[in-house]
């Protein structure tokens, strides 16, 4: 008889929150369910805006805090309904509204609201939270923290396999199937421009399957200037977040670049998504196998069509291809790490995020 636990996800997209309920035996693992609950506009709108200095932030962040675990008790109870029967735990990611691992004082932070508390009232149930900080106290850079779990899940002997996670940023874990430890890192922006820019001129809140880039060309101009961010060229452990690929980042390019046409600066944002993912590729993992795609971005056609032209003898493919859909698995991998942190066992991995050592991830509110 295995042990269920719940994974809630809700990334740097800020559309919303995936929750899975998963089966652990032994090392085997099943997804009994999932469940996606959008944000509210008004909720995201706050999000974002947390995402930057703002007026009496210490309240407004309490507050969305508490209306986050809200949305996540509305999908932990979405999946006991489907699956009926005792859960462990629940491992709740938060909400990312700054990520600044290592800077200021050396130490730095990242910050996801949550308010775990307040979950394990509406649940019942025990919550595991705050599953970054411990990382970057160990002098790491919190970020990535799946690729344990992509290892785990998605790792073969003897074959290179490489995962890439396209949600708000993308990250990327380099399975070399052999002696060498498992890297990963955070690439660079993944949905979230394209999203900005999607909403910012057809009103919508991402663009369903590519279509709209696909209409569009690229401009070679704005996407030279837009990888000559130094973050590309940083050598790992490296990772970022909506502090350094915003708005007013794009906005910055495009002032210098007047005239250009919207549906052209979205196939651009396509492409240069694409584009660090295979370049971070090919720099450090050439002998690839096969590139799997998770995240929101893996619905993507266009970019996922860009993906693999930028990867001509790589094939890409969808980590449904090997059992485990794209939205499934952030939510899979944090339920993994709150078993982890249950199991007494570490689930960071330091050739990762630069950390001192692995550590156990979480603090634990009691049922
Ligand atoms: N059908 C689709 N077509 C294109 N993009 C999609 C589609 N579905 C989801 N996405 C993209 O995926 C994002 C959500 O991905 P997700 O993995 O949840 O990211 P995060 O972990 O950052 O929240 C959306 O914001 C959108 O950009
Ligand atoms: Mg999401």
């Amino acid at each position: 008889m295995g042990e269920n636990y719940i994974g809630l996800m809700s990334g740097t997209s800020i559309d919303g929150v995936d929750g899975v309920l998963v089966e652990f035996d032994g090392e085997r693992m099943q997804v009994l369910a999932h469940a996606h609950r959008a944000f509210d506009p008004a909720q995201r709108a706050e999000l974002l805006a947390l995402n930057t200095p703002g007026d009496n932030e210490l309240h407004r962040a309490a507050l969305a805090a508490n209306a986050l675990a809200r949305t996540y008790a509305q999908v932990v109870t979405e999946l006991r309904k489907r699956v009926p029967g005792p859960v462990r735990a629940i491992a709740a990611h938060g909400q990312t509204v700054r990520h600044r691992p290592g800077q200021f004082d050396g130490i730095g932070y990242t910050l996801q609201l949550n308010a775990p508390a307040l979950l394990a009232e509406l649940t019942g149930i025990a919550v595991v939270a705050d599953l970054r900080s411990r990382d970057v106290a160990a002098g790491g850079q919190g970020a990535p923290l799946v690729p344990a779990f992509h290892r785990a899940r998605f790792g073969r002997d003897s074959e290179a396999v490489a995962v890439v996670n396209i949600g708000g940023i993308s990250n990327l874990t380099l399975l070399p199937g052999d002696a060498r430890p498992v890297r990963g890192f955070d690439c660079g922006p993944g949905n979230a421009l394209m999203d900005l820019w999607c909403l910012r001129h057809r009103g919508l809140p991402y663009d369903d399957g590519g279509q709209w880039a696909a209409g569009g060309t690229v401009a070679p101009d704005l996407l030279a200037a837009a990888l000559r961010d130094p973050y590309f060229a940083l050598p790992p452990p490296k990772s970022t977040g909506r502090d350094d690929f915003h708005g007013a980042w794009l906005d910055g390019l495009l002032a210098e670049r007047p005239g250009l046409h919207p549906q052209d600066v979205q196939a651009t944002l396509c492409e240069l998504t694409a584009r660090v993912i295979a370049d971070d590729l090919v720099r450090h993992l050439p002998a690839t196998t096969v590139l799997l795609v998770c995240g929101g971005g893996a619905l993507n056609r266009e970019l996922m069509r860009r993906l693999q032209a930028a990867l001509p003898g790589t094939p890409v493919q969808s980590s449904a291809e090997r059992g485990l859909p794209p939205l499934q698995v952030e939510a899979a991998a944090f339920a993994w790490l709150g078993r982890a942190c249950l199991h007494g066992r570490s689930g960071s991995l330091k050739e990762v995020t630069g950390a001192a050592g692995s550590r156990v991830l979480g603090a634990l509110y009691p049922a």
